[in-house]
């Protein structure tokens, strides 16, 4: 059979960030609960030029090869942040970006889980077509209520993966264990810019989500754990990768003997910086994990379990080609996070809180760190252009 998987990786994440021990103070909570009990230190904030849209132009234009180009079959947007009822945030990247117009557009949404029905469907597809490539993009922004307890979790970014036969980085093989459960842990009704949460429930339902999955994977006998050297999980904090890890050595038993925290710790550094990005997380974690691990994992094989709440659940694995990190794109991953600009409280409510609510037509000041931005809303239609500041904002966003 043909191999298939993840051909390309980038990241983007907006330039700006709101440190969680300045939110610590605020709250009067000791800031070692967010640092340390959550596991966050620093929040991604969207300039309110930036949206989903743009966020996952960012990612994709490093990515835009001339083959891949010209080869993409499909573009799957991945995301709970969505902009619009009817039209698909793919379609807005594809004006932007200036894609073939020979291919196929679509959003997907299941909560942080989209992105990894997404990948699956892309890799079938080439499995099916090995001469195309699909373009799988995954960006959200997640908001939580003000002074609300998910608000210390909250972050933006997205993630741009090309999906090809022989792949460069990763290839995902096609078992995977899945558990699906209606059920209200989170969620977030079409009037609303924030989500509601049970945050106990979803933790639970997470948990339980992912010793379901496994046991599918088991059953449908996907890669034995023991030969799995390295995890990611879905991340919403990354103290969750901890209490995921926890649960899936509970339920592996002996076979997950060989693992330990290492197995997951520099998947976590990524996240850390700049909270939960829901469809994105996960893919993120895995880019942190391939830029940041000092092994040479070619040839290693990592388990991935996806988790979108309401809920779907879908564990699965992957094995790091060899020569991989001559395709990683490592060096301008940790310039974008390195170069952010720190905000205080004042602009951060502005950004993230006040900035989301108005649905009324207006004209964006440029404040993005990115390369392409929000010009206006102009009679209802989103207009995106190119940051003015270009050749500035090429240095920060390389
Ligand atoms: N020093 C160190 N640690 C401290 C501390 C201190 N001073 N004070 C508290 N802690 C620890 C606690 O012991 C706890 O650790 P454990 O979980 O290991 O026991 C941790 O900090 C958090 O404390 P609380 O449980 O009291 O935190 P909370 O009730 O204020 O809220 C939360 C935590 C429920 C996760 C909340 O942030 C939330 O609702 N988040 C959004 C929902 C979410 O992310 N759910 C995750 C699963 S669902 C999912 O994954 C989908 C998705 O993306 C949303």
């Amino acid at each position: 059979m043909t191999t298939v998987g993840i051909d390309d990786i980038s990241i983007y994440s907006p330039g700006f960030f709101y440190p969680l021990e300045d939110l610590a103070h605020r709250h009067g909570v000791d800031p070692a609960k967010y640092l340390y009990g959550i596991g966050q230190e620093q929040m991604a904030v969207p300039s309110p030029d930036e949206d989903i849209v743009t966020m996952a132009a960012n990612a994709v234009a490093p990515v835009l090869t001339a083959d891949v180009r010209e080869r993409i079959s499909t573009v799957i947007f991945a995301t709970e942040s969505g902009v619009d009822q009817s039209k698909s945030a793919g379609m807005f990247v594809h004006g932007v970006l200036g894609l073939n117009p020979n291919c196929r557009v679509v959003e997907f949404k299941q909560a942080c889980y989209s992105a990894t029905a997404g990948l699956q469907f892309a890799c079938d597809l080439v499995r099916h077509r090995p001469s195309e490539k699909v373009l799988v993009i995954a960006s959200d922004i997640a908001r939580y209520e003000r002074n609300s307890e998910g608000e210390c979790t909250q972050g933006a970014g997205a993630v741009a993966m090309v999906i090809a036969k022989n792949p460069s980085l990763v290839e995902i093989h096609p078992q995977s264990g899945l558990f699906s459960l209606d059920v209200m842990d989170f969620w977030r009704p079409n009037h609303r810019d924030a989500a509601y949460v049970d945050g106990k429930l979803s933790i639970d339902v997470y948990l339980r989500s992912l010793r379901e999955s496994y046991a599918d994977f088991c059953r449908k006998d996907g890669m034995p754990l023991a030969a799995i050297e390295k995890l990611c999980f879905h991340q919403p904090f990354t103290k969750m990768s901890k209490k995921a890890f926890a649960a899936l050595r509970e339920a592996a038993g002996a076979e997950a003997d060989h693992l330990d925290e290492t197995s997951y710790a520099e998947s976590q550094a990524y996240g850390r910086q700049i909270g939960n990005t829901y469809a994105a997380s996960l893919y993120i974690a895995l880019a942190s994990l391939l830029d940041n691990c000092a092994e040479d994992l070619g040839g290693r094989n990592i388990g991935l379990f996806s988790y979108g709440s309401g809920s779907v659940g879908e564990f699965f694995a992957a094995t790091v080609r060899q020569g991989y990190r001559r395709r990683l794109r490592t060096r301008a991953h940790r310039a974008l996070l390195a170069g952010r600009r720190e905000i205080d409280y004042a602009t951060y409510v502005a950004w993230f809180y006040n900035s989301a609510k108005s649905a009324e037509d207006r004209v964006c000041p440029e404040e993005t760190a990115g390369r392409y931005r929000l010009a206006a809303i102009d009679a209802q239609r989103r207009v995106y252009a190119a940051a003015r500041n270009l050749e500035l904002n090429a240095a920060a966003c390389p």
